[in-house]
């Protein structure tokens, strides 16, 4: 702890005053200053919910926290969305209908500056883009959505960023962040699942590249921040298989998520 010689001189009366004190009294105001401050540094700790509070939070809200950012208004009323063209492709649902766009492109962009290889870059552009849709298991629901169209390193990235943000890795420089405290609550225990999908994915071939999705996430969330789409149009290019009839209409596995983005209206 840093103690300015002033500010304690001052706050026990000034110069004047600790010169008729005893060393015994001296050490004593000391001590009490440094207790004062500590419980003051204390104080400006953040102060995390705890899981508790967060369940005790569920019916005071029309919604569920997991619901997709297209189906739900920030503030007020939802508003009518723009006409997705025919054949829409990737660049049409970032344009036009994705959520958390920003959040991607600042982790893309911190990815390439740092170096990364393309298909990381890729998997940090996407990686939350499906809390369009869903938000509660994200990591698993992106993947799905992505999987017949990227290479499995992006898929593998995707799915498992989800369960390794609970989990620190030193050595790759990712900490806990206070963000998850805040979201799930300070004595939050991991489920299962996601402890299981921890361990599978720490020994898999594929773990730097799950683990890099976590390492840019945390400093993606700068209101400021500049970005643009354009670094990663050729990524795209090279590393998204754009169906030629149009994401949504190529029958595959997952167009009906595509769809869903497309025409959230619609009400069965
Ligand atoms: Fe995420
Ligand atoms: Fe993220």
């Amino acid at each position: 702890m840093e103690i300015d010689r002033r500010l304690f001189i001052a706050s026990i009366g000034g110069a004047a005053a600790v010169a008729s004190m005893s060393h015994e009294a001296r050490a004593e105001a000391l001590e009490h200053y440094m207790s004062d401050l500590l419980e003051e540094e204390d104080d400006e700790k953040p102060k995390f919910p705890t899981v508790a509070q967060i369940e005790a939070e569920i019916e005071t809200r029309p919604f569920r926290r997991g619901t997709g950012g297209v189906f739900i208004a920030g503030r007020g009323n939802v508003k009518k969305l723009p006409a997705m063209p025919s054949k829409p492709a990737l660049m049409d649902f970032f344009n036009l209908r994705f959520s958390t766009v920003n959040h991607c492109l600042q982790s893309a962009t911190d990815a390439l500056k740092k170096g990364e290889d393309q298909e990381v870059v890729l998997a940090c552009l996407l990686h939350d883009v499906v809390q369009t849709l869903m938000k509660t298991d994200h990591g698993w629901w992106g993947a799905q959505m992505f999987e017949p169209y990227v290479s499995e390193k992006v898929t593998f990235a995707i799915r498992y960023h989800q369960a390794l943000r609970f989990y620190p890795d030193h050595q790759a420089g990712y900490e806990y962040p206070d963000l998850y405290k805040r979201m799930f609550g300070e004595d939050y225990t991991p489920p299962p699942h996601i402890e299981a999908a921890y361990k599978y994915a720490r020994n898999h071939k594929l773990y730097g590249a799950a683990r890099a999705v976590t390492v840019h996430d945390l400093y993606a969330f700068d209101p400021n921040a500049k970005v643009s789409m354009d670094p990663f149009v050729e990524i795209i290019g090279r590393h998204f298989k754009q169906p030629k009839e149009g994401l949504g209409n190529d029958n595959s596995a997952v167009a009906h998520f595509w769809r869903t983005m497309i025409t959230p209206d619609t009400p069965l």
